[in-house]
């Protein structure tokens, strides 16, 4: 199956919310990737709840929804009425992966974790078949604009095996820093969707570098 592209509005311009949903609907983009940092988690403050409402108004495209946040069983029931299509809670964040992943499924979500760039792959064997996602994140989360870490290609080699050797669907998912420059290695390791920020709407045709992202996987 083609790569998916996953515009992240974290690089929208807010002021312009709709007008950059409605040039992501018009792309060869397959999702929307909406990150919700808490301050705490991460150290920094994203969006909350009334925002992804706005965007869900003007978005038709799934919502790959990509929570930095403590305890977030919390908020799994609020996410799936807010129409989350897969709702991914960070592994470092949860004492009980298990129950918050059954919890996902539950509300009738796709289930993903998301790894630190320090967190190994390995740690993940005992859940994979459970997963319909793991996000590999490619820069410390926080931030968007920063630069890919280049250990992030073995993971993406290790995490394919993993899956491979148990038989599972989990899709593979890269986060950060990814541009037309590392997304045939990371396609070529074994990456199903690919996660772009700055790349694609500091562009100055924000279509065109999603076509030539979608081109590439
Ligand atoms: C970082 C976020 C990313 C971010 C990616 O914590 O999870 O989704 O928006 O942005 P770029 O592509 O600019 O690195
Ligand atoms: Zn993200």
């Amino acid at each position: 199956m083609a790569t998916r592209i996953a515009p992240s509005l974290l690089a929208a311009d807010f002021g312009n919310l709709e007008r950059d949903c409605k040039m992501v609907n018009d792309s060869q983009a397959d999702w929307f990737h909406i990150d919700i940092m808490d301050g705490v988690f991460v150290p920094n403050i994203s969006f909350g709840m009334p925002v992804l409402k706005a965007i869900g108004v003007h978005a038709k495209k799934p919502l790959d929804v990509h929570l930095m946040i403590v305890d977030p069983d919390r908020y799994i029931a609020t996410f799936a009425a807010l129409n989350a299509r897969v709702l991914t809670v960070h592994y470092e964040a949860c004492i009980h992966l298990h129950r918050t992943i059954q919890s996902i499924k539950q509300h009738k979500m796709l289930a993903g974790v998301a790894l630190n760039p320090h967190t190994p792959v390995a740690l993940l064997a005992p859940l994979l078949k459970d997963l319909d996602l793991v996000c590999l994140m490619s820069v410390n989360p926080g931030f968007g604009g920063q630069s890919f870490i280049e250990e992030t290609y073995q993971k993406v080699t290790e995490l394919k095996e993993m899956i491979v050797a148990q038989g599972a669907s989990t899709q593979i998912e890269i986060d950060g820093g990814v541009t037309d420059q590392n997304a045939a290695q990371l396609v070529a390791c074994g990456a199903d969707v690919l996660v772009a920020g700055s790349h694609v709407f500091k562009a100055t045709n924000p279509k065109a570098a999603i076509a030539k992202l979608k081109a590439i996987g």
